[in-house]
């Protein structure tokens, strides 16, 4: 059985770090917001570039302590996609924004810079572009409209950790950029964890605020908060697994390039990378309309896959308030009936990555 996902083989290798590190904690008398949360998010600010870091309880979090942090609320439009994991949109909603929502680009399945213009109205707020599969969205465009029409971008990296444009990491582009340590991530915690990244001080503090019930240093709610803390045990974790990180990206990127050699024959579409971006190689996502042909072919074979995602959000009954009609967004509609991610996790192995190669060109051989 080759596995989508594993992440007891990663764990494997840092065991020792993490055991040491959970010891610590416990012994430690200190639970939640304390020292292991605070280095946390120097280092991770320091990764990213940053000046300033902001740990939360989940990327869904994230982007509703960004938001709110940017005073947006009912009433506002958030300019996003609808190509994208669930939280993204639900985080837009649970402010009480709207969400609008634009087609992706039919190549990168990411946000259309040139489809952006026609969404903005006098209530839109912010931008929210994701960098899916740990792909770059076109953040200078994005970032240009922004200006122009003086509108925040909050940049969506739940599934970017490492990625990169011209040697910027994702998330520091705009306002502010959201991650998730949700274990599958790049950087996964064990358990739920959530990040924000900012350069304005002022946006930390209020982030910092909205974490912890809107409390200034007496206690006092100075602004409707919530509780949405990362634990000291998984911050603990996040810093150990924070150094593997590189090692973790340059095996994805390895293993990337064994795919886009080995399934170079095969009948589907490839991801690709524009030149000067680094890809974060969080899913590798293959495109055909034999999709149903390819996964029985894997489930025989053992192989694992999934399908991120199977229904545009815009098409989830939760959802159907926001009024877009089967066929409003059609390259969206499009690549959920063809995408397929394969394993990909930086254990996987290289006759591991030859087995599911040679598994999805036969699946395809004969069309
Ligand atoms: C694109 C995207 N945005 C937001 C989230 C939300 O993160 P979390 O699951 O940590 O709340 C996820 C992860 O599930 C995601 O993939």
């Amino acid at each position: 059985m080759i596995p989508v996902f594993d992440y007891l083989r990663g764990y494997q290798q840092i065991q020792g770090e993490v055991e040491a590190a959970l010891r610590r904690v416990i012994a430690s008398g200190q639970l939640i917001l304390g020292p292991e949360g605070e280095a946390f998010e120097r280092e991770f600010a320091a990764y990213a570039g940053a000046r300033q870091a902001v740990a939360v309880a989940s990327g869904t979090d994230a982007i509703v302590i960004a938001l709110r942090a940017l005073g947006i609320g009912r009433g506002d439009e958030v300019i996003t996609v609808s190509h994208t994991a669930a939280a993204t949109v639900g985080a837009v909603r649970e402010v009480g924004a709207v969400p609008r929502l634009v087609d992706v680009d039919r190549d990168s399945l990411l946000i259309d810079p040139d489809q952006i213009e026609a969404h903005i109205g006098p209530r839109t707020r912010a931008i929210l572009p994701v960098h899916l599969y740990g792909r770059p969205a076109a953040i200078d465009a994005i970032g240009a409209i922004a200006a122009r029409h003086g509108l925040a971008v909050v940049e969506d990296c739940a599934q970017a950790h490492g990625a990169r444009v011209a040697g910027r990491h994702v998330g520091t582009f705009g306002a502010i950029g959201c991650f998730s340590f949700y274990p599958t991530k790049n950087l996964g915690a064990l358990g739920d964890g959530g990040l924000c990244v900012t350069d304005d001080s002022q946006l930390a503090e209020r982030m910092r605020q909205l974490r912890f019930h809107g409390f200034d240093a007496r206690r006092v709610s100075q602004l409707e908060g919530r509780n949405s803390r990362l634990d000291e045990i998984q911050a603990a974790i996040l810093r150990v697994k924070l150094r593997h990180l590189e090692t973790g990206l340059s095996a994805r990127r390895r293993i990337a390039g064994e795919y886009l050699q080995g399934l170079s024959d095969a009948r589907l579409s490839l991801p690709e990378c524009e030149p000067d971006t680094n890809h974060a190689w969080h899913l590798f996502v293959v495109r055909t309309r034999q999709r149903a042909r390819l996964i029985e072919h894997l489930t025989r074979s053992q192989i694992g896959y999934g399908i991120h995602y199977p229904v545009p959000i815009h098409l989830m009954p939760a959802y159907s308030h926001l009024g877009y009609a089967r066929g409003s967004l059609p390259v969206t509609e499009y690549a959920a009936e063809e995408i397929l991610s394969l394993p990909m996790f930086p254990e996987l192995a290289a006759d591991e990555v030859r087995a599911v190669c040679r598994a999805v060109l036969d699946a395809l051989r004969d069309e």
